[in-house]
C-alpha cells in the first residue's frame, strides 16, 4: 500500500512539476499579464507572462463582471511557444475555430518558434473592458502543430491592448478573467469585424 502511494504520489508530482514548464497551466488565483495585438485577418499575437501575485483590484473581477453584456463571442485556437529560458514569459497566436482550416502559414507571421501546446478557447469580450477566455488543452490544428509565427510583417497591425487576467483552475479548463489596462475605444468593433 505504501508503494502504492509513494509512486502515485510520484506520478502527481511529477505531472504537476511537469505542468509548470508548460505555459497555459498557471496555478489556481494567479494572474498573468498580456499584450495582445490582432491583424487584419483577425489572427491574434500575444505576449504573455504568467505567475505572478494579482494586483488588489483583479480579485474581485469575477464579481465585476457578471451580468455584464457580452459583446462579443468566439472560438479560438491558441498556439502557444514554450516559455523563454529562465522567465515565465511566453508567446502565443490565437486563431478563429472557424477560420483555422483556411489560415495558411504565411498569413500569420514571419518569425517561427516550435509549439509547445494549444488550447481551445471560448472567448468572451464583455462590454469594452474585459475578456474572459474559457480554455483546455487539445490536439493542435496542423497550421500550428508544429511552429507558432510571430509577429508578421504582414498583415497590418489592426489593434493592440494589455490585460490582467485572474486564473481559474480546475481538472479540464483553464478561466481567465481579464480586465483591459490600456484604450482603444474600437477594440471591440475590429474584433467583431475581423471575425465575421
Ligand atoms: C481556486 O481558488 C478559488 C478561490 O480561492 C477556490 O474557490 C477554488 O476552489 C479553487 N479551485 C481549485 C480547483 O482549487
Amino acid at each position: 500500500m505504501f508503494v502504492l502511494l509513494s509512486f502515485w504520489a510520484l506520478i502527481t508530482i511529477t505531472l504537476i512539476s511537469n505542468a509548470q514548464h508548460h505555459p497555459g497551466n498557471p496555478a489556481n488565483g494567479t494572474c498573468i499579464d498580456c499584450r495582445d495585438e490582432m491583424y487584419e485577418n483577425g489572427v491574434w499575437h500575444d505576449v504573455c507572462t504568467e505567475d505572478f501575485t494579482c494586483p488588489i483590484h483583479i480579485a474581485d473581477i469575477e464579481n465585476t463582471i457578471e451580468g455584464k453584456e457580452v459583446r462579443f463571442h468566439a472560438k479560438y485556437f491558441f498556439g502557444n511557444a514554450a516559455f523563454l529560458p529562465g522567465t515565465r514569459h511566453y508567446e502565443y497566436d490565437a486563431i478563429l475555430a472557424s477560420q483555422i482550416d483556411s489560415i495558411e502559414k504565411g498569413d500569420i507571421g514571419t518569425g517561427e518558434v516550435p509549439t509547445d501546446n494549444c488550447q481551445l478557447c471560448d472567448v468572451y469580450a464583455i462590454e469594452d473592458a474585459w475578456v474572459q477566455c474559457v480554455c483546455k488543452i487539445v490536439d493542435c490544428p496542423s497550421v500550428i502543430a508544429e511552429q507558432v509565427e510571430l509577429k508578421g510583417s504582414l498583415p497590418e497591425k489592426d489593434t493592440t491592448r494589455d490585460r490582467i487576467c485572474l486564473t481559474r483552475r480546475d481538472d479540464e479548463y483553464t478561466i481567465y478573467t481579464c480586465a483591459y489596462y490600456s484604450d482603444d475605444s474600437d477594440f471591440v468593433d475590429n474584433l467583431i469585424q475581423a471575425s465575421t
